[in-house]
C-alpha cells in the first residue's frame, strides 16, 4: 500500500466503520504507515522531534499545544514554546554530559515542567523514567536503583522523598523550582546562563530506548519495561483511529505521565498527531474535573472506570456545566455496563472501552468509534494487530469459552525489553504469542470480554498492584510475622488491596495498629498500594508440600482460620481515605 491508500484509511473518510473492519484488517500492514513520519524521508528518528519540532517546521508554532489548569489558575504553552523549553533543558543535559542511552528520571506532578523534562530528555537520547508524583520513598529507590538512573529531575518538595544517598548511580539532581538548594542544581537558574546552540535533537534508531515503566506482576518486585522510539508508528495511528483526533480537537487524558496511559496516551499520541492536550494538576475532585472539561472545551477525553464511577456519583453537578464532549475512551480495568449508560444518559456519547497493558506500549483491542459497542467488551483488535484466546498450550479455544487472552508477536509498539531481564521477558511468550496474563472469551464477531486475570495481580483505580510487594512491606513491620494480600471486589474501585495478616507474639489486634501498618505501607511505597482493608488471622492458608501461601483460597473465603477470639469476627475493614 502507498502512502495515499494508507490516509485513506483515516478516521472520518468512511474507511473505518463495521462494515469494512474485516476488510480493513485483512490488508492493513503498519509500514504503510511510516510514510506519515519524516523520519522515512530523512532517516532520522526522535519521538520528541516528531512530537514538537515538526510542527514548528511545518508552519504549526503558534498552535496551543498544552493547557494547563490547577484550581483556577489557567496557562497555555504554543508548540513553538514548548521546542524552545525542550531545546533549553535538552542542551542544559546535554552540556552537563548526559549522552544517548543514559537513564534520566523525572518526578514531577502533572504539571508543564512535567511534559517539557520528559520531552527534553527523549530529544537527547536518553531513557527518560517518568515516575508517578504519589510515589514514596521506596518504589522511587527500587525503580532508581534497578536501572542506575544517573539524572533526576524533580522539584524542591519531592526531592524530600528521593533517597538520594542509597542511589550510587545518581550524577546529577536538577530542581524545576528557581530555589537554591545545597545538592540540586535549579534548572530555571542554569538555562538564564546557558545560550542554546548546535542541533539539540539526538537523532537515533527506530529500535533505540526511549522510556522505562516500572510495572508489577504477580511476583517480585516492579519491572521495567523499556519501549523504544519505534512506539511511535502505533500510537500515531491508534491516536487516529481510537482517540479520534482532528485538527481542533482539545484533548484530555487523566493519568500521569508516571504511568503507561499518561505517557503513550497522555503525551506522545496526541501530540504526535497535533493536538491541543489538557494538563490537570492536583489531585482528583469531581467539581473540578467537570470545570477542567468546561473551561478548556475538551472535545476528545481518556480516562478510567474508577474516574468514572466517582464521577457518577457527582451526576448532579452535570447540568450546571456545559461541556464540548463529542468522544470519551476509556481504559485501565473493565468497563462495567452500568457506567456506559451513565455516559448515554448523562453526558449523550457512550464510552468507548480500550484494552492494552504497559508491554504492549499502546491500544491493542478496541471499540473504534464508528463501531458497534457491545456493553461489557472491550471491543476487537485494531488493525495489524492478531489477539487470540488460546489454552495453555498455545491452541486457540472455541468462542465463548473462556481461556487465556493472546497477541500475535511483532506489533509496532510491543515493549524493547524488561530492562536486565531477560528470562522476564522470554516468559510472556509462548511460541508466537504474547501472553497477556488476562483470562477473556470471544464472542464469534470477534469481540473480547475480560473475565480476570491468570495470576494474582491486583487492579485498583485502574493501577496495577503487585501482591508479593505488599507483602514483603507489610512483614517489614515488627507487629506483622506474616501476610498475604489480595484483591477484594469494590464497587468504585474495581477493587481494593486487602491484606491478611498473622500478627507476631505480643500484639493484639486493635484498630489503631491496623492504621499503623496502613499508614506504614502508604508512607514507603504509595496510597494506591496500601491495604484500605486489614484482616487479622490465626493462620494463612498454605500448600501442603511447598508451603506456599495461597491467595486463591483466601479470595474464595475457603480454609480461612479466623480463630475464635478476633476482635470483631475477623471481617471489620479499616478504611482509610
Ligand atoms: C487491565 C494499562 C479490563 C488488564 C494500559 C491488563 C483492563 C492490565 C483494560 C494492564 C480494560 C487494561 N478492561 N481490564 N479495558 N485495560 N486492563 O499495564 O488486566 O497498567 O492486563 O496498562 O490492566 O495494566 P497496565
Amino acid at each position: 500500500m502507498k502512502l495515499r491508500e494508507a490516509s485513506a484509511l483515516k478516521q472520518g473518510e468512511g474507511a473505518f466503520n463495521l462494515s469494512n473492519y474485516e476488510e480493513v484488517s485483512k490488508q492493513f500492514s503498519w509500514d504503510t504507515i511510516h510514510p506519515q513520519f519524516s523520519w522515512h524521508r530523512t532517516n532520522k528518528v526522535n519521538m520528541a522531534y516528531e512530537c514538537i519540532d515538526r510542527h514548528v517546521e511545518d508552519g504549526y508554532g503558534e498552535k496551543i499545544a498544552l493547557i494547563y489548569m490547577n484550581g483556577h489558575f489557567k496557562e497555555t504553552h504554543t508548540f513553538s514554546n514548548l521546542k524552545k523549553k525542550t531545546d533549553e533543558w535538552g542542551y542544559l543535559l546535554k552540556s552537563q554530559g548526559v549522552k544517548k542511552g543514559d537513564r534520566v528520571f523525572v518526578f514531577l506532578p502533572k504539571h508543564p515542567d512535567c511534559y517539557i523534562a520528559v520531552l527534553a530528555a527523549i530529544k537527547i537520547g536518553a531513557i527518560v523514567g517518568p515516575l508517578f508524583e504519589a510515589f514514596m520513598e521506596e518504589a522511587i529507590f527500587d525503580r532508581m536503583y534497578d536501572c542506575e538512573a544517573s539524572v533526576l529531575i524533580t522539584n524542591e518538595e519531592l526531592l524530600q522523598r528521593v533517597p538520594v544517598s542509597k542511589l550510587p548511580h545518581l550524577q546529577s539532581i536538577y530542581i524545576t523550582d528557581n530555589i537554591e538548594h545545597p545538592i540540586a542544581k535549579s534548572i530555571p537558574k542554569l538555562v538564564e546562563e546557558v545560550s542554546v546552540n548546535g542541533e539539540i535533537v539526538e537523532w537515533v534508531d527506530l529500535n533505540d530506548g526511549m522510556i522505562i515503566h516500572y510495572t508489577s506482576g504477580s511476583t517480585g518486585k516492579p519491572k521495567g519495561v523499556l519501549h523504544a522510539h519505534r512506539v511511535m508508528i502505533q500510537q500515531y495511528q491508534t491516536g487516529q483511529w481510537v482517540l479520534d483526533l482532528k485538527e481542533d480537537d482539545v484533548y484530555w487524558c487523566t493519568a500521569h505521565p508516571g504511568w503507561v496511559t499518561g505517557s503513550s496516551y497522555g503525551i506522545f499520541a496526541p501530540w504526535l498527531n497535533r493536538a491541543t492536550i489538557v494538563v490537570h494538576g492536583g489531585r482528583f475532585d469531581a467539581k473540578e474535573w467537570f470545570e477542567v472539561l468546561e473551561r478548556t472545551g475538551v472535545t476528545v477525553w481518556y480516562s478510567a472506570p474508577t474516574a468514572f464511577r466517582l464521577l457518577m456519583d457527582k451526576s448532579d453537578l452535570i447540568p450546571d456545566y456545559s461541556f464540548s464532549l463529542r468522544h470519551i475512551l476509556s481504559v485501565g480495568e473493565p468497563l462495567n455496563p452500568e457506567v456506559i449508560t451513565w455516559g448515554v444518559e448523562k453526558l449523550n456519547l457512550q464510552i468507548h472501552d480500550t484494552w492494552w497493558m504497559t508491554e504492549t506500549g499502546a491500544q491493542l483491542i478496541v471499540n473504534l468509534p464508528s463501531a458497534k459497542i457491545k456493553p461489557g467488551s472491550m471491543g476487537r483488535p485494531i488493525p495489524g494487530i492478531k489477539a487470540a484466546i488460546i489454552d495453555e498450550e498455545g491452541n486457540t479455544v472455541h468462542p465463548y469459552e473462556l481461556g487465556l487472552l493472546a497477541i500475535k508477536k511483532g506489533w509496532p509498539s510491543m515493549m524493547k525489553e524488561i530492562w536486565k531481564n531477560e528470562e522476564k521477558y522470554h516468559s510472556y511468550f509462548v511460541g508466537d504469542w504474547y501472553i497477556s496474563g488476562d483470562l477473556a472469551y470471544m464472542d464469534e464477531e470477534g469481540y473480547i470480554f475480560f473475565q480476570g486475570r491468570n495470576d494474582d495481580m491486583i487492579n485498583s483505580s485502574g493501577e496495577r498492584i503487585g501482591p508479593f510487594e505488599v507483602e514483603s512491606k507489610l512483614i517489614e513491620h515488627q507487629a506483622v510475622l506474616e501476610a498475604a494480600v489480595i484483591g477484594k471486589p469494590d464497587r468504585v474501585r474495581g477493587e481494593i488491596v486487602k491484606a491478611f495478616i498473622v500478627l507476631a507474639e505480643g500484639y493484639e489486634e486493635t484498630e489503631e495498629l491496623k492504621k499503623e501498618i496502613q499508614t506504614f505501607v502508604r508512607n514507603k511505597l504509595s496510597a494506591h498500594a496500601m491495604p484500605r482493608e486489614i484482616e487479622i488471622l490465626r493462620e494463612l492458608p498454605k500448600t501442603q508440600i511447598s508451603g506456599k501461601i495461597l491467595r486463591r483460597a483466601l479470595r474464595e473465603d475457603k480454609d480461612v482460620d479466623r480463630g475464635t477470639d478476633t476482635v470483631d469476627g475477623g471481617t471489620g475493614p479499616t478504611s482509610v481515605a
